[in-house]
């Protein structure tokens, strides 16, 4: 299988095509961003990086984000976390609220917008959004190599100005008392989190622990390898939202999408794989970087459902 090659032509398959979906419009920062972008990079286990297309342009990497959210949350409170996020698909989009009110504000998973501001309510501690916020950059940093990810000032600005469904989801969960902090500083910590602006050759490598079983590849080890196998399962269920079924039937790999359009998509003992274009179908997931990763494991015949490498 000659990898190099199957992304060149990913990338131009996915250059000539003309259905791009729509961008995101709620947070009127991304409305901006051109929808004619499409990029790929492929991090593997043996240490190769293949990346392609608009690959070092870097975007809003928004719900991916909560992968690392709650890598975070977990190192903090571990298995205590399931007491207030549950771990089931929602079949709802993102930013539902109807589920919170008949489960007494527990979020269905940490990946719908409820649960990760959970999640940011945890990696708060009682600190300020800054010190919350230092320390994801500084675990992003760790993971990824990369120093240079910051956070996109007028995205973040652009969504606090806006942000009114989350608003209310973390005010109705307040009233639960499953967030515990003042809901402005929550909300300051989870909208700067989706405010990361990374490029997918950034994205990929800071996903190569969860294809290595918890590992960095310096050698020292992010979470156990049974955490690292949860966090895929999460991905894999529930981080396509109301499209994750269809997604494992597509795909057949664990996935994280962001409204930026970002995709991080893992291979165990594989690749760390992410794509980015910022068209989104009506789920909220990007239209043709979902369409890239089935065309990829189709032809690379990687998928958490097969012990075999053939693609078909
Ligand atoms: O809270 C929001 O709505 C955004 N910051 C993140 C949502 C998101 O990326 C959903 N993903 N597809």
């Amino acid at each position: 299988m000659d990898l190099g090659n199957i992304v060149n032509e990913l990338v131009a398959a996915m250059q000539a095509q003309e259905d791009r979906g729509t961008v995101a419009s709620y947070i009127p920062e991304l409305a901006k961003i051109d929808p004619g972008q499409f990029g790929i990079a492929i991090a593997t286990a043996d240490g190769r990086m293949l990346a392609g297309g608009d690959a070092d342009t870097g975007f809003s990497i928004q719900s991916v984000s909560k992968v690392f959210a709650l890598t975070l949350a977990l190192g903090k409170v571990g298995d205590q976390l399931w007491e207030r996020v549950g771990r089931e698909p929602s079949g709802n989009p993102f930013n539902s609220i109807t589920q919170l009110e008949h489960e007494q504000g527990i979020p269905r998973n940490p990946f719908i917008n409820a649960g990760a501001i959970v999640v940011a309510d945890v990696n708060l501690g009682g600190h300020q959004p800054r010190v919350a916020i230092g320390e994801m950059l500084r675990f992003v940093h760790y993971l990824s190599g990369d120093d240079s990810i910051a956070i996109d000032e007028a995205v973040a600005a652009s969504e606090t100005a806006t942000g009114f469904r989350n608003l209310a989801l973390a005010n109705y969960m307040r009233a639960f008392g499953n967030v515990r902090h003042d809901v402005d500083l929550v909300l300051g910590n989870y909208i700067h989190q989706c405010a990361m602006e990374m490029s997918c050759r950034q994205l990929a490598l800071a996903g190569r622990y969860l294809m290595l079983d918890g590992r960095h590849p310096d050698g020292g080890r992010v979470v156990s390898p049974r955490r690292a196998r949860r966090i895929n399962a999460l991905m894999l269920t529930c981080g396509h939202y109301d499209a994750s079924g269809d997604f494992a039937f597509r795909v057949g790999i664990p996935g994280k999408s962001g409204v930026g359009g970002g995709i991080l998509a893992i291979v165990p003992g594989r690749a760390s794989i992410a794509v980015w274009s910022p068209g989104l179908n009506a789920n909220g997931n990007s239209c043709l970087g979902t369409l890239a990763l089935e065309e990829l494991a189709r032809r690379t015949g990687w998928s958490v459902f097969s012990p075999l490498e053939e693609g078909d």
